[in-house]
Formats: structure tokens, sequence, C-alpha cells
């Protein structure tokens, strides 16, 4: 029987649902089977470098938040050990406190860390295992943009939510006969919206991966004028571009330190103002925003979670430092922590995107 351990707990990156429920399965499990004592880190990367930023995560702790979005931990998308903000003469400035993160979590007396995120969150551990730290890692990302795994949980969630948007707009859509523009979250990936599109019964899918003609668009929407079809509805992923164009950013705050990753933002007006000069139909867009990350997990994405807290312990128990949980082919396996750092796209030649095609949805190429 191995020996219970004191294990930190942290959530880092962009929220998500199911982050509570793996939480629960984590500390429940960890509980009960092993006698492992919990410390939940707050706001991310921030609680190991801040003080006064820890609390005790007992089982009482986790008593109903199965079914909450968010997390009850906090989380942080910008507070990074090895590139941490410090205000400095009244200018913000990077400092690598990757130290100040060692000694903490040694006062904290962890045994290891169990670090919850998407990449950015994985790789920092990973780098901490580097300097020593015995770090386990969950992924998780709305986007599910992360190699190592074929799911992250919160995905499922967020695209019941954009295809639930886009069947209200079609009522809307039609009554008026415009062409509704839906900007969908996801960053480089088009995951989300490849699948809500289908799902949806998008007329039009715009992707990162799939770089769109406005020309094409047009003759899509002027293809369904010809069988009486005076609406359309356009699935575009905020990271999508035109042909020759640019990303749509709303600020620049990756530039600034302590403000996070550039903020990507407008993909949807681009693309209506663009068609607004070859069509007569009126054109609204519709951002869909953080509504997409907010709320109760869907059954799947519980249940995703909840298995990936009780795994992560197993690779505690076997010293599988420097790794991660991971869904592969329906099982839940173990993955180096360094496999979330290489990004996963949408494959413009696979499967979905090619029935897509097939049964007519245009992705404007
Ligand atoms: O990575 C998750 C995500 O929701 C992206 O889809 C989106 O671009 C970004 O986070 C939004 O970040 P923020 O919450 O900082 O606005």
């Amino acid at each position: 029987m191995p020996r219970p351990l004191r294990l930190g707990v942290l959530t880092g990156g962009g929220d998500c649902p199911g982050l509570n429920a793996l939480i629960r399965g984590l500390v429940k499990r960890g509980v009960h089977e092993f006698g492992h004592e919990f410390v939940g880190i707050e706001n991310g990367y921030m609680g190991l470098v801040e003080p006064d930023l820890t609390r005790p995560l007992t089982e009482e702790d986790t008593r109903g938040i199965l079914p909450k979005g968010g997390t009850i931990l906090g989380t942080s998308n910008k507070a990074n050990p090895f590139q941490y903000a410090v205000l400095e003469n009244g200018t913000w400035v990077e400092k690598d406190l990757s130290e100040v993160a060692l000694h903490r979590a040694e006062e904290l007396k962890l045994d290891g860390l169990i670090a919850v995120g998407g990449d950015g969150t994985l790789t920092i551990g990973h780098k901490l295992t580097e300097k020593g730290l015995r770090v386990v890692g969950c992924p998780k990302t709305i986007d599910n943009d992360l190699s190592g795994t074929d799911q992250t949980f919160g995905f499922d969630t967020a695209r019941a939510i954009c295809t639930e948007a886009i069947d209200r707009l079609h009522s809307t859509a039609e009554s008026h006969d415009r062409v509704m523009v839906v900007e969908i979250m996801g960053r480089h990936a088009g995951f989300l919206t490849l699948d809500s599109g289908i799902a949806g019964g998008a007329d039009v899918i715009l992707i990162p991966e799939i770089p769109y003609r406005v020309e094409s668009i047009v003759e899509k929407i002027h293809r369904r004028g010809s069988r009486k079809r005076s609406f359309s509805i356009i699935a575009v992923a905020e990271g999508a571009y035109p042909v020759g164009g640019t990303l749509a950013v709303l600020d620049q705050a990756g530039d600034i330190p302590g403000r996070g990753v550039v903020r990507l933002g407008g993909a949807g007006k681009v693309c209506a103002d663009l068609l607004a000069r070859h069509i007569p139909a009126e054109i609204r867009v519709t951002v869909l925003g953080h509504l997409q990350r907010g709320g109760s997990p869907s059954a799947a994405d519980r249940l995703l979670a909840t298995m990936y807290g009780c795994k992560v312990l197993d690779l505690v128990r076997d010293g599988q430092w420097d790794s991660m949980v991971a869904l592969r082919e329906g099982r839940i396996v173990t993955a180096p922590l360094s496999e979330s750092r290489k990004e996963r796209r949408v494959d413009p030649d696979g499967e979905p995107v090619r029935f897509a095609k097939s049964m007519g949805i245009s992705f404007g190429d």
C-alpha cells in the first residue's frame, strides 16, 4: 500500500465546464483509496508564486460541485512562473520566478502537483518537472487542440452550446431572409466550428485550417437563392481568415507582460464586411464569446473529467511524473506532459471536412 501523499492541485488557463467534476473525482478517489491530502492552489500558477493563495481541499469542499461550471480553485491564463509579470518602477516587466514557485511548493510540503489546463499550463508543468518539482497533468480546453489526447473535456459542452446557437439562428434568419454569421471560439483550431457547424446545419463553415475566398461564399449563397433558400448561416471560427488576409485580433495584450496571450476576435465581422460588398441581403453577426465556456458541463464532459481526475492518481501512485492523462481511442491512457505542446489542427482532407463538403457545405475554398 503506497504511503498517503500531500498533493497540490491547480487549474490554469481559460476555465471550461468539467473542471469541478475533475477536482471532485480526484479528491474523492484520493481520499478514499489512498488517504491523500490535497492543497488547492488558487488562480493557477499565481497561487504558487504569490503568498496566501492556497486552501485545503477536502471531500467536504467538493460537495455539490459536479454540475457547476468554472473552477472552485479559480484560474489565470497569464500567470507563468517562468515569465511572471512584475511591476518595477511603474513598468511591467517579465521575470523568471520559477525558483519562487519551487520554494513555495517546498514550504507547502507538497509531494507532487496536479496541474489541470491547456498547453500553456501543461508546458509550464513540464518545465517545472525539469527543475525538480513532481508534476502530473490533466488536459482541458474547449478548443480541443491538444495533440496528446483525442478529446479534451469542456469541448463537448461548448460544442453543444454552439450547436444550439446555430439552431436558434436558423428561425430568425429564415424569417428575415438574412445571412447570419456566427463567430465561434477555438483559437487557431477549427474543431468547435466544424463540429457545431455540421451538427447545427450551417451552410458555410470557415475554419483557420482552410483560408476562405469570399467569392466562393457568395457563390454558395447564390446557389441557395436559386433553390429558393433566401437565408444562410455561416459559422466562422475566430481564427479563420480570408486567403491573403490576416487573423482578426481584438487586442495585442500578449505583447504586454502579464496581460496573457493575444486575444482573437472580429473574424465574423471581417467576413460580414467582405460579403456585404457582394450581396444585397442583410447580414447580422453574432459573437458567442464566453457563453461557450460557461455553465454546467454535459454528461460526456462530467464523465471524462471524472475519469481523468481518478486516473491521474494512478500516475501519482506509479511515480509517472512529467506525464498527463489522455483519451486515446476511447481509453484513458498516459502521455508525456511534453506532448501537450504540439498543437492539433483540423485535417482539411479528413473525413468530417470531406463528408461535410459532399453534403454541399461550403468551406469557402
Ligand atoms: O482557449 C480557450 C479560449 O476560450 C479560446 O477559444 C479563446 O480564444 C480564448 O480562450 C479566450 O480567452 P479569454 O478568456 O482570455 O478571453
